[in-house]
Parts: structure tokens; C-alpha cells; sequence
């Protein structure tokens, strides 16, 4: 039988490389700034770039529930994939919860489907970091382990 896997790291805040360390206080700082007020489920995202600068985005919400975004999109969709120059090297996520459950937030499957087509686009592994509110990690290092068999434009007739 073809069999699928991979591996996934656990890793600790204080042996997190710089770039990272700092994407994970801005995704903190994004989620502290979150809109939602329908979930109370507080979302934060911070992108790195390969020239070292960082998008961040957070989770907003819609009285019409299905128009909210989340964080992971609200950041990416700022990304321009006109100019084919910045990569993204690491999404890093984290969330606020009054749950009992506190463990490391993986995206949602949409989110996923769109840090795929970026993966996609760039031809670059990104790397997700999933972080919980008690500073828990988990590092995927590639997007794609994330959505198996995962649908993109290879499919598409593309002009
Ligand atoms: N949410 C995110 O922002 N990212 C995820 O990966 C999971 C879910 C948001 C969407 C909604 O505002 C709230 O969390 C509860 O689903």
C-alpha cells in the first residue's frame, strides 16, 4: 500500500531563531488585536518574508458569519504575487481562547488551500509554525504536509 507521512518538530520559544521569535510576538500582537466578537476565539498571524520583513493579520469577523475572514488570510492576502520577489520563508499562527482545550492551532482547511497555492506559486517550502496561548509549538516545515493531496493550477488549463 502507498503510505503518506512526515515529520513535525516540537519546538521551544527560547530555540526559536530570531526571525521566528520575532514573527511569534507579532502574531501575538495581531491576535490581541482580533475581531471577534461572535467566537471569542482571538486569531493572529505573522508571515516571514525572505527580505526579512513581516505581514501580519488577524481574525475579523461578520454579523453575517460566513463574510469573516481568518487571520492566516487577512495577512496573506496583503501579500503582492504580481512582482514574483517576496517569498514567504514561515507563517507563524497563535490564538486566545477561554476553551479548555489550549493546544497549538493548525489552520483551517481554507487557509490551508491558500498557503498551498502559495507554496505552489513560489516553489519554496513554507514553513507553519503552530503555536498554542501557553507558548507550545509545533513546526511543519513543509505547507504542504498540511493538505495531502492537495488540489492546485497543475490541474487548470493556464494561458
Ligand atoms: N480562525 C482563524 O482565524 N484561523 C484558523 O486557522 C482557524 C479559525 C478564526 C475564524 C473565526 O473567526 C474563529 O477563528 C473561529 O472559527
Amino acid at each position: 500500500m502507498p503510505t503518506y507521512s512526515f515529520t513535525f518538530e516540537r519546538c521551544l520559544l527560547k530555540d526559536l531563531a530570531p526571525s521566528i521569535s520575532k514573527a511569534v510576538a507579532l502574531a501575538k500582537d495581531a491576535c490581541a488585536k482580533a475581531y471577534a466578537p461572535y467566537s471569542h476565539f482571538k486569531v493572529g498571524c505573522a508571515v516571514l518574508l525572505d527580505d526579512n520583513t513581516y505581514i501580519t493579520g488577524s481574525n475579523h469577523e461578520n454579523a453575517a458569519y460566513p463574510a469573516g475572514i481568518c487571520a492566516e488570510r487577512a495577512a496573506l492576502s496583503t501579500l503582492d504575487m504580481s512582482d514574483h520577489e517576496r517569498k514567504v520563508i514561515a507563517i507563524i499562527i497563535t490564538y486566545q481562547s477561554a476553551s479548555e482545550k489550549q493546544d497549538p492551532l493548525s489552520p483551517c482547511g481554507i487557509c490551508r488551500q491558500t498557503i498551498a497555492e502559495i507554496q505552489h506559486w513560489q516553489k519554496s517550502p513554507i514553513a507553519v509554525y503552530m503555536c498554542s496561548p501557553l507558548d507550545e509549538i509545533i513546526k511543519v516545515a513543509d505547507a504542504t504536509h498540511l493538505l495531502p493531496f492537495g488540489f492546485n493550477n497543475d490541474y487548470l488549463k493556464m494561458d
